[in-house]
């Protein structure tokens, strides 16, 4: 079994990413990064985007609005956002509050400065494989991952647990690609989905992303198989000094000997988000200093 690190790889795009923006003509690149209220989780997910951008040379502006601000305060916002020119990528850190709708809040971004790739515009230029459009960064983050690991996806069985907008189906759609680095069979399983182990004992690579702790077990892979965790989830333990411990959607200990290769976590998808809204960032400042439409 071998680990696939997340922390490397993610550190080799970041140095990549660095040296790339030192050569970029005119003004530095720049994101906005929107998180509405006072999540813990957000507040260090947002801060994590705001470190690397400074590490890559990349300007990002935080905007922090109440969380109370209604759905038309954070359109207006938006819509300010989206006419500065100094602005190439916005992120409204997900999720929001339940009162906020958040796929027309994804929608109000414009389509040309949607880093996270949620835009219906996006979302479609993916199904159309279409490269001038942004992926979202989680799953583009797994393949990069899979590519730099030596994992070929060419003619093996994906399966994909979980079918969000965020991971489940873009990761879906992107190792549907005729592209070298994907052209896979993909199946994607979900909580309606009837004898799900029957499928997942199937994937030659299984990319968990249900937030369920350690709900794939032993029993539900086969041997040399290369599994891609996708889970964060925070379960409590007294004999952390936070009170909880962080896990994936995989149970590691009895699933990892099993396993070819396999993402830790942390340390394996998670950085490797970060380092693609980077990657998204850099080609929002390239694509938009180009005249025209994209
Ligand atoms: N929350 C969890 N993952 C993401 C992501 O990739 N983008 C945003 N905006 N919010 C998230």
């Amino acid at each position: 079994m071998e680990l696939i690190d997340g922390n490397k790889i993610a550190a080799d795009i970041i140095a990549e990413l660095k040296a790339e923006v030192a050569t970029l003509p005119g003004r530095r690149p720049c994101i906005a990064l929107v998180r509405v209220g006072e999540d813990p989780a957000s507040i260090s997910y947002v801060a994590k985007k705001q470190k690397t951008s400074a590490e890559i040379g990349i300007e990002s502006r935080l905007i922090f609005p109440p969380v109370t601000i209604t759905q038309d305060e954070l359109f207006a916002l938006i819509d300010g956002l989206n006419a500065d020119a100094g602005v190439d990528g916005i992120l409204v850190q997900s999720p929001l509050p339940k009162h906020l709708n958040e796929v027309a809040v994804f929608r109000r971004i414009a389509a040309h400065k949607d880093v996270d790739g949620f835009h219906t515009m996006n979302l479609g230029k993916l199904a159309q494989e279409d490269a001038t459009g942004f992926v979202a960064c989680t799953p583009a983050g797994i393949m990069e991952l899979l590519q730099r690991s030596g994992v070929k996806l060419s003619g093996q069985h994906v399966v994909v647990l979980g079918r969000s907008l965020i991971v489940g189906k873009p990761a879906a759609l992107l190792a549907l690609q005729r592209q070298p680095w994907a052209n896979a069979t993909v199946t994607v399983c979900h909580s309606q989905t009837a004898n799900l182990p029957a499928f997942t004992r199937q994937a030659d690579i299984l990319i968990a992303a249900i937030g369920k702790p350690e709900f794939v077990t032993a029993a539900m892979v086969k041997p040399g198989v290369v599994v891609i965790d996708v889970g964060v989830n925070r379960v409590p333990d007294a004999t952390k000094k936070s009170g909880y411990r962080l896990t994936g959607d995989v149970h590691f200990p009895s699933v990892s000997p099993l396993c070819s290769k396999i993402t830790p976590v942390p340390g394996g998808v998670g950085p490797m988000t970060v380092a693609l809204l980077m990657k998204n960032t850099v080609k929002a400042r390239r694509q938009n200093a180009l005249p025209g439409p994209v």
